[in-house]
């Protein structure tokens, strides 16, 4: 069957464009299937993936000085973006519940069954938290939600927003300020410029799971697509630009090979490369335009003692 005969699904839409462009590429979004998902729990459980426990440092360190920042003792929603398993957001939670914070949390997330699991969790390990979780799309969640009157308070954390290109960075943040009301704040979890032999450890893991989480990707097409990637005649390769701060990885041909998706046929030439994800890292001026590119004002900057991951308070 020829792709223009049939409706593809938006893998397959993605798949083709990216592997028919001239430098190939696919989208980190797919990375997360259920093999996939479960790849990067075990990655945020590295040591190199030191991301994961700066934040939740500055979460322990910083509780009370966001608590004072974000609460003027009116009620308030906390809008969490991808919410995932809540690990780290949980210490900040129960910190606000101790303190008699009167607040709403609703965590955001594609998966019902995420959500599920979360939201019985944080039951079980916070009584008395209010949680109102949302399935579906981020923003159809801040369209319905923000209409509400109170503050709403959006967390994005986890660097998430460095898998975005410094565009998509923008007309995300743009669209997201766009939905907030005078007086909203946005908390933007974002890793910081460092050592780069640090960022390529993180990237490059000495077990390999990060390898492992990139060439799930090509599985999945193949089980998907009904593709026959040989995943072995792929390298995974991270590279890191300290001027841009972007880490981007790559899966490049070991050989001169073709790859088939049911009819089609995609030639890869010796060395040539897929590029698979961008993880950007940011420094003050980054942060500066970034913020004025989409409108935010900036409120407060929390790091951890290395001054390696940044959770940044912006208002509407
Ligand atoms: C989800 N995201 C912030 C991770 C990151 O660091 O870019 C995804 C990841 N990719 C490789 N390791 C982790």
């Amino acid at each position: 069957m020829s792709k223009d005969t049939i409706i593809l699904t938006p893998l397959a839409e993605d798949v083709y464009t990216g592997l028919q462009a001239r430098n190939k590429y696919l989208s980190s979004k797919y990375f997360y299937d259920a093999k996939g998902d479960e790849l990067f729990q075990r990655i945020m459980h590295l040591d190199e993936y030191y991301l994961t426990r700066k934040e939740l440092e500055i979460f322990e360190t910083h509780k009370k000085a966001i608590l004072e920042e974000i609460n003027d003792g009116e009620p308030f929603r906390i809008i969490e973006l991808g919410a995932g398993d809540g690990l780290k957001t949980k210490v900040l939670l129960k910190y606000f519940i101790e303190q008699g914070v009167d607040f709403t949390y609703t965590p955001v997330d594609i998966s019902g069954n995420v959500l599920e699991i979360l939201e019985s969790n944080l039951k079980a390990d916070i009584p008395g938290l209010n949680i109102e979780s949302y399935e579906g799309d981020y923003f159809d969640a801040l369209a319905e939600i923000s209409e509400s009157p109170e503050k709403d308070i959006v967390f994005f954390l986890g660097s998430t927003i460095g898998n975005f290109s410094q565009e998509e960075a923008e007309v995300f943040l743009t669209d997201l300020q766009n939905y907030l009301k005078e007086g909203d704040l946005l908390f933007l979890g974002v890793d910081l410029k460092k050592d780069p032999s640090i960022i390529l450890k993180a990237y490059n893991d000495s077990q390999g799971v990060t390898r492992e989480f990139n060439l799930n990707l090509l599985d999945r097409i193949n089980s998907e697509l009904g593709a026959d990637f040989d995943r072995d005649q792929f390298l995974h390769y991270p590279y890191y630009n300290p001027h841009t701060g972007e880490c981007r990885s790559y899966l490049i041909s070991k050989i001169d090979q073709v790859v088939t998706i049911g009819e089609d046929e995609f030639h890869f030439r010796e060395w040539e490369a897929i590029f698979m994800e961008i993880s950007k890292k940011y420094d003050q001026p980054q942060l500066e335009e970034l913020a004025s590119a989409s409108g935010f004002r900036r409120l407060a900057s929390f790091l951890d003692s290395e001054r390696w991951f940044a959770d940044l308070l912006w208002a509407k």
